[in-house]
This record gives C-alpha cells, structure tokens and sequence, in this order.
C-alpha cells in the first residue's frame, strides 16, 4: 500500500495552506480575472437551431453550458452523494484504491500532477473504464454506475451530431470520423474531483491549468461556489482572462479538448481551464470524457483541410497523443501541428 507521506497532508482539516500546496502568486494571477460567467453561451441542446450555436460556441468558447441535457437531475444527485460518501472516508481507505498494475483507475491526487512541483488542493478518483470502476468503488460506496455511464455517452453522441452538423459534413465524411459516429467504439472515462474548503484559498489551485486532451469533456459541478474558469482568448495573450464558469442550474458544462481540435483542423478550440478553490463550500465535480478507441488515427477531417497549406495537425492515436503530453504537458498540441507553410 502506498505510504501516507507529507505529499498525503490532510486537506480536510488543515488550518493553513502548507509550503507543499503553496503555488506561487505569478503562477495563479498569470491572468486576469474577467468577472463572472454571464457571457458563456448557454445552449439548449433540443433547440431547432443547437447545432450552430454548439457550432458557434466551440469555435469561439471551446466551452458552453448545457440545457436539456438530458441527464435526470436524480442521477446528478446520485453520482454527487456517491463521490461525497468516496471522499470521506479515511485516507488509508481510499489509498487502498491507488492505482497499480498500470491500470489508471482508482484514487490519487490530479492526474496533471506530475507536470507542476506544488501539490493542488484537490483529490479524485478516476473511473477508466466500467468494469475498472465497480471494482474501484463499489467495495466503498455502493452506487449504480451503469446508469450514469450510459446516460452521458448517449449525450456525448447527441453533442457529436451537432457538431458533426454544424461543421457541415454528410454521411460519407462523417464516416472519417469514426468514433463520431459510432458511439460504440468510443473510449470514455470518468474522474470524480474533490475541492475541500481551504483556509487561504488566494495561495492554493485546486486544478492548475490545462487542456484536457480527449474530444468532449462533459461536467457536472455541485452548486455553490463554483471554481472552474476558462481562459478567454487564450491565443492572445494580452487580452487573456479567466472567466469564472459559475454553477448554473439544470446546466452541464461542455468543453473542447485537443483531440477535438486536430479533428476539427483547428476550428473548435481546446480550452484553457483550471480550478480554484474557497473558504466556504466543498465542492465535488464528476467529469465524463469521450475520446477515440486507443486504435484510432485522429488527423483533421479532409473537407476541412485547406488544400493548399494541407492539415494542421499530424494523426495521432489517443494514447500516443497523452505519451506526448507526459513528455511536453503544455506544449503537446503545438508540437503535433505541422510548421506553417508559405
Ligand atoms: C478538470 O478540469 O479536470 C476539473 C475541473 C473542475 O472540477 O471544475
Ligand atoms: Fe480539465
């Protein structure tokens, strides 16, 4: 079993943020702050016109909040209770569950961790795959998981067929897009995220920033505080800001990951999050991700190519996709794009 070591400090009795979870102030104010998440587009994704606005927001945003999603608010609920109950248990219970034999499902601190020397203030459980997850949490806290897993790729596959729609592509090149189309095929995972109330929250991140590097990442966030901010105009860096990503009600949040990126040749954008944390409130998250079969080339789809300046992106499989990232972190998306041509 994995030793309790310092870097296993208490998150949920700590009366000070220690030198090990103490980031630096020019790493958390990189960025201002823009003030609340009013202008995030919030999409009805059963509206007649969604597939633009998803379209829209994608190219724009690389995030957008949600409606008729779908997803019984009981189940949203379920899964919430299910994670609190995970999280309270004691350490050692939960460390039992530590990830082993190369499998990436079970209990650990951010898996982007590894990329950063301070500690965030955050600790998960990451689900890779259903038969990994019964056996993960199921002899912690019994929760039917079937039912959330179920619901949220019948969701992923909604949101894949607006976008799908709102690029423009018909049958035949929708079958360049694999996974897009059969939903069967897909690689999808889940990572419960806790945010314990934290007694000098301006010195700590919950999730530092990053990318996420799948296609879709669909969130569920507990009412509240909130926590999550994205990066608005991130290719700028003078005019890039944080812009708080506030719990709306009946809302899920949808952003682009770097895969959907090279997919869509550029188009939508993978979008720069993190997470902060406050005094008041602990605050859980439940994260779906779809991505393609670990099989599977991702390279731009050829309509959206320019023919002249050819893809911007070199195919890549998933799981060479987050080698790159193991070596680069931040810089993995740059280093698959082909020099710019003149
Ligand atoms: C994440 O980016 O992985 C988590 C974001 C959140 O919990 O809000
Ligand atoms: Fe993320």
């Amino acid at each position: 079993m994995p030793s309790l070591s310092k870097e296993h400090f208490d998150l949920y009795s700590a009366f000070h943020v220690p030198e090990t979870h103490a980031w630096s102030s020019s790493h958390l104010h990189d960025h201002p702050i823009a003030g609340d998440g009013a202008t995030i587009p919030v999409i009805d994704i059963s509206d007649p016109d969604a597939a633009s606005m998803v379209g829209g927001a994608c190219r724009s945003w690389g995030v957008f909040y949600a409606t008729s999603h779908g997803i019984p608010a009981d189940l949203l609920h379920q899964v919430e209770s299910h994670a609190r109950r995970l999280f309270s248990l004691p350490l050692h219970r939960k460390l039992q569950t530590a990830p082993r034999d190369g499998s990436l499902s079970g209990y650990g601190r951010p898996p982007i961790s590894a990329f950063f020397p301070k500690l965030m203030w955050s600790e998960g459980f990451t689900l890779a795959g259903h038969d990994d997850h019964l056996a993960v949490t199921s002899q912690l806290s019994p929760f039917d998981s079937l039912s959330f897993w179920k619901e949220m790729k019948k969701l992923a596959g909604r949101l894949f067929r607006l976008l799908i729609i709102s690029l423009g592509l018909d049958e035949e090149e929708m079958g360049q897009v694999g996974p897009l189309k059969e939903l069967s095929q897909a690689a999808d995972a889940i990572q419960l995220n806790s945010y314990p109330t934290c007694p000098e929250p301006e010195r700590a991140i919950g999730m530092a920033a990053h990318t996420d590097s799948a296609f879709l990442t669909v969130l569920h966030q507990t009412d509240g505080a909130g926590g999550l901010q994205v990066l608005r105009d991130q290719d700028e860096s003078e005019s890039a800001r944080w812009v708080d990503v506030l719990p709306r009600p009946d809302c899920l949040v949808v952003n682009v990951g770097d895969l959907l990126h090279i997919l869509s040749n550029g188009r939508f954008k993978s979008v720069r999050h993190r997470a902060v944390v406050n005094r008041a409130d602990h605050r859980i998250s439940a994260a779906y991700f779809i991505g393609p079969p670990a099989h599977m080339k991702v390279g731009s789809i050829t309509k959206l190519v320019d023919m002249r300046t050819g893809p911007m992106y070199r195919p890549v499989t998933w799981p060479e996709y987050l080698g790159i990232r193991t070596r680069l972190f931040d810089k993995a998306l740059d280093s698959v794009k082909f020099q710019e041509k003149n």
